[in-house]
């Protein structure tokens, strides 16, 4: 019924102005057709008001030409306008003021510059979670470049294919110090890190220590961190020298049943040797416990001291 109305009004701004002109023939009916009259007001009219105007099927479009308002006969209504099909004409009708576009009445397909399209409507700022584009005059997800989906105008949280995520953004290629895994994310290249090294071990030979000159020490460190893929290897963590020993005797201790008649005289020469090197020993045991019970019996000094041998120094 709203439509009839809007169609009578048009009806009548047509009939206000004078000198309704053909236009859009290619739509017309010939104009000594029956479709081709002119109501009151119309000098030349190419439609004709308020029925059987154009064919069936055409729309009427009435537009302005200056003061004039025109009628005229098209197969789809121009943009800013939506059909309306009614069993005696079709009319084309005005979208809304922001709508350069629409399906119907309320359902606008493209805004005007200055407005973005959000479900049909159209919105001069866009609605939470969402951004204005201007080129779409629509409110488009707020996601950054080459990012498939977004938290956020700022933070991607999935980028388009051949890109990499790296903190919210996506990249051609991870930046330097960053690879990709396996959810095309950069991650932090990591290098591997090795400690320090070990002390060197004993001098030996085929896993004896005793008993030679030239033999073999090796020293190890261990690894603290595994490198990612793209980062730089693991170094050796065990190296070895060569080393000279002077050469000494294997102890009894580690000698076996066999060797041990052997070696026997051997022994008993040495055994003096030992005695006075254990003795030697003990000596120097007693000697470094009591250094170190002197120390401390220095450490246990009352404070006063302390305090005032550091003001000393
Ligand atoms: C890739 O890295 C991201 C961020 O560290 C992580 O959340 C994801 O689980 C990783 N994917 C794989 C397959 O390791
Ligand atoms: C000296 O003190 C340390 C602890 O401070 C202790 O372990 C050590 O046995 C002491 N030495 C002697 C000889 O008392």
């Amino acid at each position: 019924m709203q439509l009839q109305l809007i169609s009578i009004v048009l009806i009548l701004h047509c009939m206000e102005y004078t000198n309704c002109q053909h236009h859009g023939s290619k739509h017309l009916p010939n104009k000594q057709g029956s479709g081709v009259s002119c109501q009151g007001g119309c000098q030349t009219c190419s439609v004709m008001l308020p029925t059987d105007t154009c064919k069936p099927k055409l729309f009427i479009h009435l537009e302005r030409d200056g003061m004039r308002q025109i009628g005229v006969c098209l197969a789809s209504c121009p943009n800013g306008f939506y059909g309306t099909r009614s069993p005696d004409r079709n009319d084309c009708i005005k979208c809304g003021s922001e709508c350069d576009s629409c399906f119907n009445r309320n359902f606008c397909l493209r805004c005007r510059a200055g407005s973005y399209l959000h479900k049909g409507k159209c919105m001069e700022s866009c609605p939470d979670g969402l951004v204005s584009s201007d080129t779409m005059k629509e409110c488009v997800p707020a996601c950054p470049a080459d990012c498939e989906s977004c938290q956020n105008s700022d933070t991607c949280t999935r980028c388009a294919p051949g890109h990499f995520l790296l903190h919210g953004q996506c990249h051609h290629v991870c930046p330097d110090e960053f690879e990709p895994n396996d959810s095309m994310e950069c991650i932090p290249t990591v290098h591997c890190e090795v400690s320090e090294w070990n002390e060197w071990g004993p001098c030996s030979r085929s896993g004896k220590t005793c008993g030679f000159k030239w033999g073999e020490e090796t020293r190890t460190r261990t690894v603290l961190q595994n490198p990612s893929p793209m980062g730089s290897p693991c170094p050796a963590t065990s190296e070895k020298r060569e080393c000279l020993v002077k050469r000494r005797r294997c102890k009894p201790k580690g000698q076996r049943r066999g060797e041990k008649k052997k070696r026997f005289n051997l022994q008993e020469k040495e055994n003096g040797e030992a005695r006075r090197e254990r003795k030697r020993e003990r000596e120097k045991e007693t000697i470094d416990r009591e250094d170190s019970e002197s120390r401390n019996k220095t450490e246990h000094r009352p404070r006063r001291d302390q305090s005032r041998d550091a003001g000393t120094v």
